[in-house]
């Protein structure tokens, strides 16, 4: 069987050992991931809870999932904690082996990897790109279902932003239970969407049997490298991955920083308010530098086509890496074509080095300056 491989953003190790450069020195606007670091209270929880790892961690991940029961006001018995999002969703495979899934297209790779590895076909539904936004037909997607056990939508969709309303995710998730389709909403990027609450299918989850959502801990409070996310779902779909699961896979101190993350209300705030104005400032400039078209940014990146700029994703983000500054070139996502790349929104001296960094690459290109 042809392997695909395997594209990240946020790979600052393959990075800094092709161009040469040191990891602390790279300025990473591939992965999208709070640019304030790791919150003070969850620095503190891991140095405290540094001598724990001479036992095993929790398998049951019971503090973790009662913070979390707490903050959404729903059962630990409906929370599955996992090594980031990124294990549930293999979980979830694993768990339906699906014969076929419905993936709209592009996405987060991960799905279509996850479902790969099991051998499951897949269909793909690929956004229309119209206007601002890219966007889908929800009645095609419904009637997609058709056949399919498994369907995954991302919300917002990594990288086009496309938010889905809890009114046409409802619509799905009817179309599912006819068809006896699992319907997940990865709701990795959802804090970061002003008004997301609204969006979320969280106080949902009693009302449909084919409904997982998942959760992600690493981008909101910047920890990527530790990993913690979770599943939320009817108690049935839970046990059934829970089984799946190697027991001790959320280590101990990702379990403590998971604690102390959700008990931190004022960093969030200060995130929420500084991604939302920064992303503006980008969105303004970057439609100011010649033959960039930048997506309307729903959440904490951004998608940005570089056509009219005559130049390749790939090629920029080459100029860009050797000075040290990381974009994630698009290429690599099924239905994207050459001339897409994504950027995080970081803090404003960060923000600004990249656009003056686009811009010199423009004008190099366009044999100006
Ligand atoms: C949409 C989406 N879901 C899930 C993940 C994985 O998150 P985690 O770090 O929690 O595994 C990512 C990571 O980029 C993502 O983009």
């Amino acid at each position: 069987m042809h392997e695909k491989e395997r594209i990240h953003g946020g790979n600052v190790y393959e990075v800094a050992e092709q161009y040469g450069l040191n990891i602390e020195d790279i300025l990473d606007f591939s992965a999208s991931v709070s640019p304030l670091g790791v919150p003070e209270v969850v620095l503190e929880a891991l140095k405290n809870s540094l001598g724990t790892v001479v036992h095993y961690p929790d398998p049951n991940c019971l503090a973790f999932r009662q913070a979390v029961a707490a903050e959404l006001g729903i059962s630990s018995e409906n929370i599955l904690a996992g090594n980031g999002a990124a294990e549930l969703i293999y979980l979830i495979v694993q768990m339906v082996l699906p014969r076929c899934t419905v993936i709209p297209i592009p996405t987060f790779s991960e799905y279509e990897y996850a479902v790969s590895s099991v051998g499951g076909n897949l269909k793909y539904i690929q956004l229309q790109a119209e206007g601002l936004n890219f966007s889908i037909s929800i009645d095609d997607f419904c009637k997609s279902l058709r056949g399919a056990d498994l369907a995954f939508i991302c919300n917002p969709n990594n990288p086009t932003a496309t938010l889905f309303t809890r009114n046409e995710l409802q619509k799905i998730l009817e179309a599912g239970n006819a068809n006896h389709c699992l319907i997940v909403v990865d709701e990795a990027y959802l804090d970061f969407v002003q008004g997301g609450s609204d969006y979320s299918l969280v106080n949902q989850i009693l009302d449909y049997d084919n409904l997982l959502i998942l959760k992600s801990l690493t981008k909101i409070y910047s920890l990527p490298g530790l990993r913690i996310g979770y599943a939320i779902g009817n108690k049935d779909l839970i046990n059934k991955m829970n089984n799946l699961r190697d027991p001790w896979s959320v280590n101990s101190l990702a379990q403590a920083a998971g604690v102390a993350a959700l008990s931190e209300k004022d960093y969030r705030t200060r995130l929420q308010e500084l991604v939302w104005k920064e992303r503006q400032y980008l969105y303004e400039e970057i439609k100011q530098l010649p033959g960039l078209r930048p997506y309307f940014p729903t959440a904490n990146f951004m998608l940005v086509n570089t056509h009219a700029a005559g130049i390749t994703a790939i090629y920029l983000h080459e100029i860009l890496a050797r000075t040290g500054l990381l974009i994630r070139d698009c290429t690599s996502f099924n239905g994207m074509g050459s001339y897409f790349f994504r950027i995080a929104v970081r803090k404003h001296s960060e923000n600004m080095r990249l656009i003056q960094a686009l811009d010199s690459a423009l004008q190099q290109e366009s044999g100006v300056g």
